[in-house]
């Protein structure tokens, strides 16, 4: 794995982190990482979402009774005037200190309106209404989206929102010629302005209800009945100006009995190496997050396993034994036998330069099954370590071990001493042809990863080192995409 080119986003954060927040006694486990790419994925993703989301939309009614030469006093009415395409030709984002601040130009709109005129001369009364098109050009929009972290929470505000509407054309259908140029003399000046007030005010809005929408975002995540991950905001949002931090707590918490993880020690998300430069986020994700995993599931899993066959689906029987343990043949001779291996703590996992390692405490029982009873005839404690990989494809996470140590002790005997080399190395195969594919066979089916609205990882790779996996990865669309989905 390269490690030597940096993650350049990630970069600034070790800087900051490590000077301005190594005080701080918050726990993060769990760091994102937003590239100046994935800002502009991000901020396109939001733009087409604001768009699809406030198209059609209706501005107010203008009025105006006006003085047209040759014509007299008119009372004009424009009414039904709706927006009902947006084009953003070209936009940027740019993190600031205030927050990230998003300015769309060169923007064009479509408005359709009816318009409609009455007035009275001594000898009649007259009106008229019709239907007319407006072509907005030149807009300009920009809005600086305010980030901050308020109790485990980000919050978003509208810091500076606003609109600027170079040019409109006007197309009438039907109408007279006076009509057109009274609504151009009268009116633009009116349109423009209920234009720019109605989109800095929805677009305010929208960032409002976006804010709601975190605000609604549990500070824990669910998995089955079995335990919740700690998501609240304990790192940043930090901003540079290529780049977004936030860490989270990220420590797995049992619900049934409720146990939650003490402190451990080594926070702060601050490093992350990615060797590509090129990808939208880094997920740095500490090894304590997997050991508060482990300490759930060996407390909610049995972690015991029962070997009686063989992978050739033999019996084990003391006659297959009596090279290796002459003198369990010699008392229960052709007799069934069973080995529990029984996991004693939750297995502890390190990430090391080259991979995930898991360290298992067990123990193994020598079970001898005599005229169906089971007799526990010696006990051996092993210590297990395998070594791990993890892959990640758009919405899963899924590995794979091996076994790459095994020490072993007798703990008592009831048949004597045990030449533990012989046993050794039957244990060893044992544990590498039956239970490590059990194993393999749940982790590589892997485990669904939450999605966003329908987006997901993709082409991620995975760097490990420093007691910490991290991610790189772009962000893709997993399946259909509603967009209204986020703002309504
Ligand atoms: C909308 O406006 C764009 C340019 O501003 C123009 O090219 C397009 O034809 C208009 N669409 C309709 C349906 O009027
Ligand atoms: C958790 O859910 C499973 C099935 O989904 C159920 O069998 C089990 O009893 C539940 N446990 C608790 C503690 O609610
Ligand atoms: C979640 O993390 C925060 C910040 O580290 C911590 O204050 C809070 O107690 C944690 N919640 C649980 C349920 O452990
Ligand atoms: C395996 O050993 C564990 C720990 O001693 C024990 O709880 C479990 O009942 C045993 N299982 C069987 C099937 O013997
Ligand atoms: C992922 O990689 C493939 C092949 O290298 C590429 O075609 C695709 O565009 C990449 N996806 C993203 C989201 O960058």
């Amino acid at each position: 794995m390269g490690r030597k080119g940096f993650f350049v986003f990630l970069v600034p954060f070790l800087l900051i982190s490590s000077t301005t927040h190594a005080e701080s006694v918050e726990d993060a486990y769990i760091s994102f990482g937003i590239s100046q790419k994935g800002l502009e994925f991000a901020k396109d993703l939001l733009i087409n979402t604001a768009i699809s989301s406030l198209i059609p939309l209706q501005l107010p009614n203008i009025e105006q009774t006006v003085q047209i030469p040759l014509v007299g006093k008119v009372h004009m009415v424009l009414s039904d005037i709706v927006i009902y395409q947006v084009n953003i030709p070209y936009s940027i984002v740019q993190p600031g200190e205030m927050g990230v601040t998003i300015v769309a130009s060169g923007a064009t709109a479509n408005l359709s309106l009816e318009w409609s005129y009455s007035y009275s001369t001594w000898l009649f009364e007259l009106s008229d209404s019709g239907v007319a098109s407006i072509q907005v050009d030149g807009m300009e929009i920009g809005m600086t989206l305010g980030l901050k972290n308020q109790q485990g929470t980000l919050r978003l505000s509208p810091e500076d929102c606003g609109c600027y509407v170079n040019y409109i054309s006007i197309k009438l259908d039907g109408g007279a010629s006076w009509l057109y140029q009274g609504i151009i003399d009268y009116f633009e000046d009116d349109i423009v302005s209920t234009v720019e007030d109605t989109i800095t005010n929805k677009v305010t809005e929208a960032v409002i209800k976006l804010d709601s929408v975190f605000q609604s975002l549990p500070k824990e995540m669910t998995f089955g009945n079995i335990t919740t991950l700690n998501v609240t905001i304990t790192e940043g949002p930090i901003m540079t100006t290529t780049s977004l931090l936030i860490g989270i707590n990220g420590l797995f918490t049992q619900i049934d009995p409720k146990v939650t993880f003490g402190h451990y020690h080594n926070n702060l998300p601050s490093t992350g190496s990615c060797n590509n430069a090129e990808k939208m986020v880094g997920i740095s994700v500490h090894e304590n997050v997997l050991n508060s995993a482990s300490i759930v599931y060996f407390n909610t899993n049995k972690m015991y396993w029962i070997v009686d066959t063989l992978p050739d689906q033999k019996m084990l029987n003391t006659a297959g034994w009596r090279f290796i343990i002459p003198k369990l043949y010699k008392e229960f001779p052709n007799d069934d036998m069973s080995l529990n291996f029984t996991v004693l703590s939750p297995p502890i996992i390190k990430i090391e330069n080259e991979g995930i390692v898991a360290t298992a405490y067990s123990d193994v029982f020598i079970n001898v099954v005599d005229a169906g009873e089971v007799i526990p005839v010696a006990c051996i404690s092993m210590e297990i370590e395998a070594s791990g990989f993890a892959g990640i494809s758009l919405s899963t996470v899924s590995g794979g071990i091996s076994l790459s140590k095994l020490t072993m002790s007798l703990k008592w005997s009831k048949i004597g001493t045990l030449h533990m080399l012989l046993v050794q190395s039957v244990m060893s195969r044992l544990l590498k042809s039956i239970i490590v594919p059990v194993v393999n066979l749940r982790l590589r089916v892997g485990y669904t990863l939450p999605d966003f609205h329908g987006y997901g990882l993709q082409n991620a790779s995975i760097i490990y080192g420093d007691s910490k996996i991290v991610v790189c990865s772009d962000v893709a669309r997993a399946y259909e995409y509603i967009p209204n989905r986020i703002l309504s």
